[in-house]
């Protein structure tokens, strides 16, 4: 924990084409401290105090997307797993600028145990980040999230949920569950809320004759805790002769499914191409 009175000190970045009112106090090191802007390079996210030394640096850097490699491509969408270890400065860098917009998230990690999966929007100057999220490399937990972002400007346009989307198809691809590292946040928690029911109502909906939790949670990787802490918080539930039984009224399930929201972006599956980290 920070012993430092947590003020936030950055108020904006610049980064790419955007520049972005912060939300958090994130520590960067100390030289930063009197710092009101940073300028970020886009590519590479090394920061810096002031624009000529970001213009300079753009005319060295060669990068035009995230270090790693590209595991999934459709459109103009495509995402980038980098392995901290690989990539320390850029795993750091990654973490100072989340930070800014992560509340509780005080824990400063040993970016060598994270895979980064970082989503970008793809043109011909480069990949422009949209967001991120990390995950543990082994997580005894089952883990499948540790923190989520989507940068400001790329709010609210169902990235979120093709983030969380995706992390749920890397957990398929395990052939394990995953749930989210908590706490979460506010607007976390709403996006997962917002995912888990549209997925397993989805189900719900299509499905003849009776289902398990269980069953659900193979089908998705969903974690049955989550599968069951949204069906009862939808009141889905019953509890009958000592058992858990989802009740499945297509009207009722219509309007929850409606009260959702979007479904967000669609992850193509066929477009992954990734084998599990080892
Ligand atoms: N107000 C109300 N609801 C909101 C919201 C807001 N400002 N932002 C997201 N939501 C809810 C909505 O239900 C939304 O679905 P809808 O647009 O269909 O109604 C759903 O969350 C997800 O929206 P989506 O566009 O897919 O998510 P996003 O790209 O905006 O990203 C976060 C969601 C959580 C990643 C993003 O808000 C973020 O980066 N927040 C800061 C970091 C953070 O808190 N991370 C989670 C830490 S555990
Ligand atoms: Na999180």
């Amino acid at each position: 924990h920070e012993e430092f009175t947590k003020v936030k000190n950055i108020a904006t970045i610049e980064l790419g084409r955007y520049e972005i009112e912060t939300w958090y106090f994130s520590p960067f090191p100390p030289e930063y401290n009197d710092c009101l802007k940073l300028y970020f390079c886009e590519f590479c996210l090394n920061f810096m105090k002031r624009k000529e030394q970001l213009q300079r640096h753009m005319r060295k850097c060669d990068l035009k997307h995230p270090p790693g490699d590209e595991i999934y491509r459709s459109g103009t969408l495509s995402m980038f797993e980098v392995d901290g270890k690989k990539n320390k400065v850029y795993g750091q860098n990654l973490c100072y600028l989340a930070k800014l917009f992560l509340d509780h998230k005080t824990l400063y990690y040993d970016v060598d145990l994270f895979l980064f999966y970082v989503l970008c929007e793809c043109d011909d100057r480069g990949c422009h980040m949209v967001g991120y999220f990390s995950k543990e490399k082994h997580s005894e937990e089952s883990y499948n999230l540790a923190c989520i972002l989507t940068l400001p400007p790329y709010q609210r346009k169902g990235y979120g949920k093709f983030l969380i989307a995706f992390s749920y198809e890397l957990s398929k691809k395990e052939g394990k569950v995953g749930t989210p590292e908590r706490p979460l946040s506010d607007l976390g928690l709403l996006s997962y809320r917002g995912y888990w029911t549209r997925v397993l109502l989805d189900i719900l909906k299509k499905h003849k004759g009776n289902i398990s939790i269980k069953e659900l949670s193979d089908m998705t990787a969903i974690k049955a805790e989550d599968i069951l802490t949204t069906l009862q918080s939808l009141e889905l539930i019953q509890y009958r002769k000592g058992q858990h039984v989802i009740c499945a009224d297509p009207k009722v399930l219509d309007r929850h499914l409606k009260a959702a929201g979007r479904g967000g972006l669609e992850v193509d599956v066929s477009k992954l191409i990734w084998t599990p980290y080892k």
